[in-house]
């Protein structure tokens, strides 16, 4: 069965970002391949949370993780932290990575402009460390949102690089796996860019339904179109995506059959968006609720998730350290 594996850092409570991009993969695919999902608590140093941070927001993460309905009964979950071997691999795999294709890579450039007081080694290696996650575990596939896709391209130029210096077929290249038919970037409610953390601009899977209703309804938007069938500005194709999303295909092109004949209201546009939304989150959120008040469960699924990956770990690490002429310990 093919293998798949994702992992989100564990940054504060999940989005429809997140939800839409990367989650929503998770639990469909469990039902057919070999999955295992992580948070990802090592690739969050980049930012230098406190402790207090980490061990919050790890166990933030899982209990949203399980509301969605990722069943660890199927895929595992683990936290990044407790396979050490994969620091192993990431050290093979810093050697074999130059810093200019490291620089180069838009993530870290743009780390750079948004903290520049802190642009540590951790930053520029980040596409290691991601590779390092995935290789470990020959994964075939990797659900991943669109901003992901030049760390991707990375993790198989790594593998591609270390079978031909070691003269092997080991590693497969792993490819980006999208739920929907192409990859999804998930605006922001502000209507420009991305939805994401460091925006402000998320819908977070744990609002309340006053406050899901709140944003939706301040959403960005114009003063409608002044002319017959008009190409739409970014703010109003953002709104109708999140649309789509939320609402589905059919509310999505009959809000557009409106615009095109300039009868749009956008308020009832975006009522009905935030009805959508809550008939999707209020599950959800219920769930995320019982779960974040069972440690005792939250254990004992981190500690099952880290045996899973360590087993698979293992194994690889043995074969790479073979390879590249290290003693067997
Ligand atoms: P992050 O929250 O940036 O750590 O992202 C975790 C996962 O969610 C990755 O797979 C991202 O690609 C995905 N993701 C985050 N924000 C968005 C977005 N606005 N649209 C689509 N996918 C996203
Ligand atoms: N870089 C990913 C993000 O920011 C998180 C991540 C780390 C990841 N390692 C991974 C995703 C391995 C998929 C596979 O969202």
């Amino acid at each position: 069965m093919e293998r798949v594996i994702s992992g989100i850092r564990p940054t504060g409570n999940l989005h429809l970002g997140n939800y839409f991009g990367a989650v929503k993969s998770f639990v469909k695919m469990q039902d057919e391949y070999d999955c295992m999902f992580f948070i990802a608590d090592w690739h969050s140093l980049t930012t230098h949370p406190t402790p207090e941070n980490i061990r919050n927001s790890v166990k933030t993460i899982l209990s949203e993780y399980l509301a969605c309905g990722i069943d660890p009964e199927k895929a595992p979950i683990y936290v990044q932290s407790d396979v050490k071997q994969v620091l192993e691999l990431y050290l093979y795999l810093n050697m074999n990575a130059y810093l200019g294709e490291l620089e180069r890579v838009t993530s870290f450039k743009e780390k750079v402009r948004k903290q520049p007081d802190n642009v540590n080694a951790g930053l520029l290696t980040y596409p290691c460390l991601m590779a390092a996650d995935i290789l470990m575990h020959k994964a075939d596939k990797v659900p991943v949102g669109k901003d992901q896709e030049q760390n991707m391209e990375m993790a198989r130029l790594f593998a591609r690089r270390f079978n031909r210096i070691y003269n092997v077929e080991y590693f497969k290249e792993p490819a980006s796996f999208y739920f929907a038919d192409k990859a999804v970037k998930v605006p922001g409610l502000d209507g420009t860019g991305k939805m994401g953390k460091s925006e402000g601009n998320c819908l977070y899977l744990c609002d309340d339904e006053k406050t899901v209703t709140k944003k939706i309804m301040r959403a960005v938007t114009d003063q409608g179109p002044t002319q017959l069938n008009q190409e739409k500005p970014e703010v109003i194709q953002n709104l109708f995506t999140l649309c789509e999303l939320l609402s589905g295909k059919e509310a999505a092109d009959y809000y557009n059959d409106q615009y095109n004949n300039m009868t749009i209201r956008y308020g009832d546009m975006k009522k009905q968006m935030a009805a959508d939304a809550n008939t999707l989150l209020a599950p959800i959120r219920e769930r995320i609720l019982a779960y974040s008040s069972d440690d005792a469960l939250l254990d004992r699924i981190m500690r099952q998730g880290a045996e899973a990956a360590s087993a698979r770990a293992e194994k690889t690490i043995e074969e790479v350290r073979e390879i590249i002429g290290f003693r067997k310990i």
